[in-house]
């Protein structure tokens, strides 16, 4: 069935949901969890299988085209790749992709791409094995690495993105490895700026080693060619100048890209996100429940998005920092 194309009260149409299927994580990255973990939510908070494909399916039927699952960390929830088949199936859908840590990469890989996943993101901080587990607490990096090469081995899981979150005083180290690794694997490295959705609520804005600063000392040995980023597209990309190989920038604090931001979030929970920063949230587990059909839920969801923020605010005097961390929200 048809519905009428999403909109928010700006003129951007969303056609980008992103899923939490699990708050927990087996990592508890510095950026995003504190060490001892958060309280989860109870088995029964969760969104069941069918509960998660039944507001996939109204969204894609607003015009939600492309969907990302996240967590926490999505392959800790139990049968995921069952769960990821269902999505991948719904009408509509162009493309479903993955945002993992990798850690379960070598259990999961196979299942994921014949459950039809199109594209995986996975997260690595660090290139030195140490540093990884300063970062992540875990002493991962090996077992990351070893899934990473598990994926790369099934054609259809390219073209691979691997993520770093960039931060001052720990990922200038990082930027020549990484953009080594770059050019000599089939993987596009993309540097992610610091954002305050940490757990610890330690973000400070000095902390954001910005994707520029990232680009010239990468830019001084290996040059890169000039950017392209496409509409609705997070990261700028580069190639680098003798053709090997891609190192990509998501720039969200130093150039925001609100502007044609198209993305809606839905929690492991079964809230709407309208943005990564919001501080209000719309319940649509409870409706969903209590028996709502799907029109009331297309109701509810095109009443939420309609008063979707028109930027963050990361950068005035007065932001405040939403209640839930990066791993509540699903990255
Ligand atoms: N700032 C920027 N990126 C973050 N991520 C988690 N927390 C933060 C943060 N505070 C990233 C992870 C992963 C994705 C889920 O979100 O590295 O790539
Ligand atoms: Fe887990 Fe991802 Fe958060 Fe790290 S960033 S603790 S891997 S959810």
């Amino acid at each position: 069935m048809a519905r009428d194309p999403l909109h928010d009260g700006h003129g951007r149409r969303i056609s980008d949901l992103r899923v939490s299927v699990t708050d927990r994580c087996n990592f508890r990255c510095q950026y995003c969890m504190p060490a001892e973990g958060l309280p989860w939510l109870e088995r029964a908070e969760v969104l069941s299988f069918e509960e998660t494909e039944r507001l996939v399916r109204v969204m894609a039927e607003m015009g939600v085209e492309t969907l990302r699952l996240t967590g926490g960390e999505p392959l800790v929830r139990r049968d995921f790749p069952t769960l990821a088949g269902l999505l991948t199936r719904i009408p509509g859908l162009d493309e479903v992709s993955i945002t993992t840590n990798g850690f379960l990469l070598e259990r999961d890989a196979a299942a994921l791409v014949a459950a039809g996943i199109d594209r995986f993101n996975v997260s690595v901080d660090s290139l030195q094995r140490d540093r990884f587990y300063e970062q992540t607490r875990r002493d991962a990096l090996p077992r990351v690495l070893a899934g990473l090469e598990h994926l790369a081995s099934f054609p259809e899981a390219h073209p691979i993105k691997v993520n770093a979150v960039a931060i001052r005083g720990f990922t200038e180290q990082e930027a020549l490895p990484f953009a080594r690794f770059a050019r000599e694997h089939p993987y596009e490295v993309r540097f992610i700026e610091y954002m305050p959705l940490d757990g610890d609520r330690s973000w400070k804005p000095d902390q954001v080693l910005s994707g520029a600063e990232i680009h010239a000392a990468i830019h001084a040995v290996y040059p890169l060619e000039d950017a392209v980023r496409d509409p609705h597209a997070t990261a700028r990309v580069h190639r680098f100048a003798d053709g090997k190989g891609k190192i990509g920038f998501i720039n969200p604090v130093s150039e925001p890209f609100c502007d044609d931001c198209n993305r809606l979030r839905l929690t492991a929970d079964g809230r709407l996100r309208t943005c990564l920063f919001s501080l209000n949230e719309t319940d649509l587990r409870g409706p969903l429940r209590a028996g709502a059909t799907d029109d009331d839920l297309e109701a509810l969801i095109r009443g939420a998005v309609w008063a979707k923020e028109l930027k963050h605010r990361v950068n005035d005097p007065g932001f405040v920092q939403p209640a839930r961390t990066m791993s509540a929200i699903g990255g």
